[in-house]
């Protein structure tokens, strides 16, 4: 289950200079083809309760969660309380290197609790984070 976290519905448009042109969808399909095998199902929202309750609906019966909090990852301690909560692995991404960008963004309230991070790949690090799950 790839969830995505606030801002990411505007993949596409939202400041491509960071993000790129593609939009979730187009990435999403791609994915799908990439990995045909696995059943792969996705989740956006703007809030951050509505994200962790996903994290627990998918957390005890999933394979793998790739987790994109946005800006949620450098202020939600729920959200980081949920990845430690739950039992499926989860591989925190972020589309642009966080830690070349403003202090804030250094900090990560997911990264002590994730089985590992992908970071600064653009969107391929969802398909980076997929293939880890099957090694
Ligand atoms: C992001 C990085 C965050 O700092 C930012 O708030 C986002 C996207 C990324 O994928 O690079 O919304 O998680």
């Amino acid at each position: 289950m790839i969830v995505n976290g606030p801002n990411l519905n505007l993949l596409g448009t939202r400041e491509p200079d960071v993000y790129g042109n593609r939009s979730f969808k187009d990435l999403f399909r791609s994915l799908q083809l990439d990995f045909p095998g696995v059943q792969l199902g996705c989740y956006q929202s703007n809030i951050e309760g509505e994200l962790i309750n996903r994290l627990h609906e998918v957390g005890f019966t999933y394979d793998g969660i790739v987790l994109n909090a946005a800006a949620y990852t450098h202020t939600s301690v729920g959200l980081g309380d949920a990845v430690k909560a739950i039992e499926t692995p989860v591989v925190e991404v972020h589309i642009s290197n966080t830690f070349s960008r403003e202090d804030f963004r250094h900090v990560s309230y997911i990264s002590p609790h994730a089985k590992g991070v992908i970071l600064g790949f653009g969107l391929l690090g969802y398909h980076l984070a997929i293939q880890s799950f099957l090694k």
